[in-house]
């Protein structure tokens, strides 16, 4: 099959490169000439796993190529998927300015009819938009090309995307009629579903709703444990013995009841937030949906305030990852990003080190800080070590080690990877979240 994924960042990328690996014939389109000219060298411009070998390897085969004209991509394209971001405004909606333009650019240059899928999370009834965009362009036109609006939502996870992308638990495709364009997407994901791998057809209005509906779901179970950290706090119970109970729960699970500073990432905040736009545009309620947001906002800045009331005067820390989580290295609303301007204004001296976020993060760090060559550097003669991203290099770390080379011996262990014991048997004073 032949396919065109416009847009090629953490999505759309890993979506082009498995679509390759699959056996199709892929054209990866971004309006980024410096990332389609990387790309172009067999050069990945994002970190994730396993993705630069695959992608040099589709590219040897000839089974996968880049662009940032999309006018060379299309003609034989019978499959067009739109991967481009579609991050909050201000007043919390999705912007989805990139959306409708692909949907028009498409409209402009097919030439013959094309399946264009909706691969971007975006808010039940886009899809309908597309379609009144396409439409009063191939009128213009006076074209008779047909184009399918598809909703096929991604719901890989940054680090493991690969992975997710080649065994996903389900695939979602919501569409409204269009017979032919079900067949496509069929044969898309066939080598997929000969292994088992389920899809699940429905309405497209409902394949919109299940990704903001899942992120929302995982969002506010964080949030939940989040609450009831304080809660420990407060009245001496263990975070994570609760976590523990719940988690041995069949009907509840152990996975994301993991206490921290909160979720951020570049798409739980940005997601959360879109549906609460959509229940303010809607007048329907969604006030889970509001405390997950409001819950997340207060445990990051409750974390911060207790460093800030922590640390001595003129301190320096050493801070130990920067990324929104661990195995990328993706920076967008990443607590790092907010903690460090708050240690500069109180008058505290600021080294830095990530295992591979270093290079997103100098363009994105506001404020002088000192960008260490490795973990120890970051911390030796601190005051102070703030753990924000559970990179599996810090949880190993030799406590002994720690507490000879800092200064200090404040631990603040902002992802609960330590052991309070283990951490206070090393000399140094544990600063966990919702264990006391
Ligand atoms: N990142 C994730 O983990 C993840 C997971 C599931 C779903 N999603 C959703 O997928 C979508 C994409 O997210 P992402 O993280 O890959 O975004 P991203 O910012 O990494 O990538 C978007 C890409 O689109 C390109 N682009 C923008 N406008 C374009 C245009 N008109 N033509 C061609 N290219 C254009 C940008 O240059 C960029 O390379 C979002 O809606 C997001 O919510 C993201």
């Amino acid at each position: 099959m032949k396919i065109t994924v416009i847009g090629t960042g953490y999505v759309g990328l890993v979506s082009a490169v498995c679509f390759a690996e699959l056996g199709h014939s892929v054209i990866g389109v971004d309006i980024d000439e410096a990332k389609v000219a990387k790309l172009k060298d067999g050069v990945s411009p994002i970190y994730e796993p396993e993705l630069d070998d695959l992608l040099k390897r589709n590219i040897d085969a000839g089974r996968i190529s880049f662009t940032a004209d999309i006018t060379t991509a299309l003609p034989e394209t019978q499959v067009v998927f739109s991967a481009v971001a579609t991050p909050p405004n201000e007043d919390f909606s999705a912007d989805l300015r990139a959306v409708f333009i692909v949907a028009e650019t498409v409209a402009t240059h097919a030439g013959s009819d094309i399946v264009f899928v909706n691969k971007s999370t975006v808010p039940v009834g886009t899809g309908e938009k597309c379609e009144d965009i396409i439409k009063k362009k191939l009128e213009e036109r006076n074209s008779d090309v047909k184009i399918a609006v598809v909703s096929n939502p991604e719901f890989l996870r940054e680090g493991h995307a690969i992975h997710d992308t080649m065994q996903p638990d389900r695939i979602v495709v919501g569409l409204n009629g269009y017979e032919w364009a079900k067949t496509l997407m069929e044969d898309i994901y066939k080598p997929l579903t000969r292994t088992g791998k389920p899809i699940l057809w429905m309405k497209r209005e409902s394949a919109e709703i299940v990704k903001y509906a899942s992120n929302g779901f995982l969002a506010n179970k964080i949030s939940f444990i989040n609450m009831l950290s304080e809660l420990c706090e407060a009245t001496g119970g263990n975070i994570r013995d609760i976590a523990k109970g719940m988690g041995m729960d069949d009907r509840i699970g152990p996975r994301f009841l993991q206490s921290g500073i909160g979720y951020g990432g570049s798409c739980f905040p940005k997601d959360v937030k879109a549906l609460i736009a959509l229940s303010r545009e809607t007048g329907v309620p969604l006030p889970l949906i509001e405390a997950t947001h409001n819950i997340n906002q207060y445990q990051r800045e409750r974390y911060f305030k207790k460093i800030l009331k922590a640390l001595p005067a003129n301190a320096t820390v050493g801070i130990w990852g920067l990324s929104f989580k661990p195995r990328t290295d993706d920076m967008r609303e990443a607590p790092s990003l907010d903690l460090i301007p708050l240690l500069l204004e109180a008058g505290h001296t600021v080294r830095v080190f990530d295992p591979i976020a270093m290079d997103n993060a100098k363009g994105m760090v506001k404020g002088e800080v000192t960008w260490s060559d490795n973990m120890m550097d970051a911390i030796t003669d601190a005051d102070a070590t703030i753990l924000l991203t559970e990179w599996d290099e810090f949880r190993g770390i030799n406590l002994k080690k720690l507490k000879e080379v800092m200064k200090g011996n404040d631990l603040f262990d902002g992802r609960n990877i330590y052991d309070p014991e283990e951490v206070e048997t090393a000399g140094l004073v544990y600063h966990g979240i919702g264990i006391v």
